[in-house]
């Protein structure tokens, strides 16, 4: 079945996201492959926002669980191995919380995958105490992320996060 996801136009973010997080919901509801979902979900995102130029997952490696390895996205290509503790994703996987970029040029450490990128923020996704992924997400704008993505992104993560256990 098509699925269409139509974001309410609205130059307020918390708008946008309001209108778009229980079409996310919708969109994995009757799904329970993984990578299906996932791929879905950065869709989603990435066409809602004019500024998203990358959106994608980092998923935890199971041979080295110190190591995230690239999981569904959308976007240009990207580095498919990132340490815990290293670049944006590394941090907000290491830390277990959010990190919000303003410009990655300041951001010690950041990794550069598509040069277009200027701000970024990284969600991580806890399970149990532990992190088992990150959704990481690009803008081609400066300062494009606050605290309104932080709380509407952190939501999202809660109520998407039963996928990762149904692969
Ligand atoms: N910039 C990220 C790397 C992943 S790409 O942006 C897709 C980082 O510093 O972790």
């Amino acid at each position: 079945m098509a699925f269409k996801i139509e974001v309410t136009e609205s130059k307020v973010k918390a708008e946008k996201y309001e209108s778009l997080l229980p079409q996310i919901v919708a969109l994995i509801k009757n799904e329970n492959n993984l990578i299906a979902n996932l791929g879905n979900v950065c869709s989603a995102l990435k066409y809602s926002f004019e500024s998203f130029i990358w959106v994608g997952f980092y998923l935890k490696c199971e041979d080295n669980q110190d190591e995230l390895v690239l999981g569904p996205f959308q976007g240009r290509v990207a580095c498919t191995r990132i340490s815990f503790g290293k670049g944006v994703c590394g941090k907000a996987a290491e830390s277990k919380k959010t990190v919000i970029v303003e410009n990655v040029d300041e951001f010690t450490g950041h990794i550069v995958c598509d040069p277009m990128s200027k701000s970024e923020i990284v969600v991580p996704v806890i399970a149990e105490g532990e992190v088992i992924a990150v959704l990481d997400i690009d803008s081609g704008e400066y300062s494009s992320f606050d605290d309104t993505d932080k709380k509407y992104l952190e939501m999202m993560i809660e109520n998407i996060k039963h996928i990762f256990s149904e692969k």
